[in-house]
């Protein structure tokens, strides 16, 4: 097929590129690089031996998107542009919902006019708030997300959603077809060592925070509360391999080729590790020591989150393969060999 991915510079966007392409579909990239570097997509090139044609466009700027899209016929559109960093959203929220429902809403409407009308959307694990079912299945009810960014990810699944009953309700020949698949932790890299993630400034996320003490670049590691009710009392959570997130928008192309209508995926491995477990696991994997602190709750936090992903192997044939040793060792690949990030 021909896809184009939206921020297909980005840490996710940038594997699954990798998988398209190895699956044999021609992707064209559009990125406004707000938190990526070109530099990526070179590298996706070298690693694949293929040219990924990239548009340097924001998704809001309607005229840019118009020219890719009357340039190229895609068959379906993964949108993974967006900004994503939770507390930045609590100070930011406009610039949130304007970048990432506006962006979308222009988006979809250049798709509408140019007759694409299959989408494949990055939603989150955290539109299911504190979850009421563990492991969470696709059924568990959506719960009230703590942030802006949260609530982006939850609306653009209603929007999205809404598309295709407005397309049934007036017999529309050419109705829209919506994945949106609702990722759990993604860590890892490419095991090449080329791509990866690549935060800028101090990271959020455990994973990075990690590698960049163990790089020398932060001093310990904090962890945020010992007293949840978990097996060590720090935070359980659904790690999964990126190269496997990846593959899962391979699969998800299955779907729109069955013209599903509007489907939802967990995209998780099923397992929860808790914070302490990925400090043992990294140090396991890579023989370096991560010293921590314990420190006070992030506000915001759930104890326990964790996938059952059966719908998708089920559905779509998808399943993780890589274990947490897997993702260590690969984060660590990616960060020691690239200290700091894409710049060279
Ligand atoms: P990322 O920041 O590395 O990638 C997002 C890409 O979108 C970047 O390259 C950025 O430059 C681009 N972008 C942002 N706004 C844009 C705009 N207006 N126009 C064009 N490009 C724009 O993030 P990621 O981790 O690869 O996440 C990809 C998607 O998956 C995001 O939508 C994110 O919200 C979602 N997601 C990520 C996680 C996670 O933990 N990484 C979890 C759940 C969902
Ligand atoms: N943690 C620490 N110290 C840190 C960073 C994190 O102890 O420096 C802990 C957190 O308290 C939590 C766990 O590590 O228990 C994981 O935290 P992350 O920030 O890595 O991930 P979250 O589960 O909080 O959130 C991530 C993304 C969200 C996404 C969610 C579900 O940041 O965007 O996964 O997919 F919505």
């Amino acid at each position: 097929m021909r896809i184009l991915v939206t921020g297909g510079a980005g840490f996710i966007g940038s594997h699954t590129v990798i998988s398209l392409i190895e699956n044999g579909h021609e992707v064209s990239v559009v990125d406004n690089l707000v938190n990526s570097s070109e530099i990526s997509l070179k590298r996706v090139e070298r690693i694949t031996g293929h040219k990924v044609p990239f548009h340097k466009v924001d998704i809001r700027d309607r005229e840019g998107l118009d020219k890719v899209f009357s340039a190229t016929h895609f068959d379906a559109v993964i949108h993974f542009a967006g900004l994503k960093a939770v507390g930045e959203s609590v100070l930011k929220p406009w610039e949130y919902y304007d970048n990432n429902i506006g962006g979308t809403l222009v988006l979809v409407d250049v798709m509408r006019k140019h007759g694409v009308k299959n989408i494949i959307f990055s939603s989150s694990a955290t539109v299911y708030g504190v979850p009421e079912i563990i492991p969470i299945t696709e059924e568990c009810p959506k719960g009230k997300c703590t942030n802006p960014y949260g609530q982006t990810k939850s609306m653009l699944e209603e929007i999205l959603s809404d598309l295709r009953t407005g397309d049934e309700k007036t017999g529309d020949s050419n109705p829209w077809n919506v994945v949106l698949l609702r990722y759990f932790n993604p860590i890892g890299a490419h095991k090449s060592g080329l791509i990866g993630e690549n935060p800028n400034g101090i990271p959020n996320n455990l994973m990075p925070y990690i590698t960049q003490v163990a790089v020398g670049r932060l001093d310990h590691l904090n962890v945020f509360g010992n007293d949840y009710p978990t097996h060590d009392g720090t935070g359980v959570r659904d790690y999964i391999h990126v190269v496997d997130l990846a593959e899962g928008h391979v699969k998800a192309l299955k779907a729109i080729e069955n013209k599903c209508g509007v489907a939802i995926y967990n995209l998780g491995t099923g397992t929860g590790y808790s914070v302490l477990d990925v400090v043992k696991a990294f140090e396991e994997a890579n023989g370096v020591k991560i010293p921590y602190e314990i420190k006070p709750r992030r506000p915001g936090d759930v104890a326990v989150c964790y996938s059952d992903p059966k719908k998708a192997e089920r559905e779509l044939g998808w399943k993780a393969k890589y274990d947490l040793i897997d993702m260590c060792r690969d984060s660590w690949n990616w960060q020691k060999n690239n200290p700091n990030g894409f710049e060279e």
